[in-house]
Formats: C-alpha cells, structure tokens, sequence
C-alpha cells in the first residue's frame, strides 16, 4: 500500500482593496446579487458572479422554494444563466459571498456546485479562478476547481 497526501494551494486577499480590478468588480458584483436572493427560509443571502471570456458577468443568487430541494444555490444559478444566455464564451472566474443579519459574510461553493463547476472546465477546456468572501472582509483565492473537488467525477461519455 503506498500512502500518498494533496496539498491545496490558494492565496488569500486581506481585503477587496488588494484584489486587481477586474476580480475586484468580479466581487462587488457578487456581492450585489447578495440582495436580489429569494432565502425566506434560511434567510442566508447568498451572492456569485462568472466572469466570461469577453469580460461579461453574469450575477446569481439563491433561490429557494418551500419544497427544500427544489431550490438553487447561488453559484449554480450564474453558471447556468451565464451558459444559457452566452454558451459560446468560456467562464474563467466565479465569485461567491453570503450575507447574513445585515453583513456580508463567508461562503464557499457546497459539493453540488463544485460538481457543476467542474463541467465548465471540461466543456471549455481552462481552469476557472475561484473567489470567495471570507470572515473579516479577507478573499481566497482558489486557481482550478480540482482544488475544491479532489477526485471529483469524471467520464468519457
Ligand atoms: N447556498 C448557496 O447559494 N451557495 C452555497 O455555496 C451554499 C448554500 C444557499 C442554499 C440555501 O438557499 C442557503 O444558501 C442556505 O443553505
């Protein structure tokens, strides 16, 4: 048996301040989406923003319904508008923020959402850049969605 170990790199922004421009506006636009979420029953305010080949961003929020699991999460109801709108222009970025009694709080895409990710790297054939809000206004800053989904599912169909 050979015992083996992953390390995950990111990097972390102290502040949306240090962050370059681009990824920046990446962030405030999520973070804007944060007040267009349907959450009457979790009441957690959750935003996300994909940039797109062309500069494009496509904002999402949660939207819930009173059947539980027939709700969407934020990350997944970007990527699919932005996808259903754009289909030709690669998704290279994708931005996430919660908030929560009135602050902007930490989010971090669930496993279904990195499932869903990860078909965008597949279909386009790049990485995509991962930012999410943090505790105390910090960003991290993730490079490929293997990173967040280790020995995530794949098949040649
Ligand atoms: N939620 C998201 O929108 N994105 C995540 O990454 C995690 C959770 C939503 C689902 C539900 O509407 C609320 O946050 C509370 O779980």
């Amino acid at each position: 048996m050979d015992r083996k170990a992953l390390t995950i790199d990111y990097c972390e922004y102290a502040s949306l301040e240090e962050m370059p421009e681009r990824e920046r506006r990446l962030m405030v636009c999520a973070m804007e989406s944060t007040h267009r979420a349907y959450a009457p029953y979790s009441k957690f305010h959750v935003g996300a923003a994909v940039l797109l080949a062309d500069g494009t961003m496509v904002s999402g929020s949660n939207q819930e319904n009173v059947a539980y699991p027939s709700g969407l999460c934020a990350e997944r109801t970007a990527l699919f508008s932005a996808s259903a709108q754009h289909p030709e222009l690669a998704v290279e970025a994708l931005a996430v923020v919660g908030y929560f009694e009135g602050s902007y709080t930490e989010a971090s895409p669930c496993g279904a959402c990195r499932q869903a990710m990860a078909e965008y790297e597949t279909r386009y054939g790049n990485k995509l850049t991962i930012f999410c809000y943090l505790k105390e206004g910090r960003i991290r800053r993730i490079e490929g969605v293997e990173s967040l989904l280790p020995f995530g599912f794949d098949a040649d169909l």
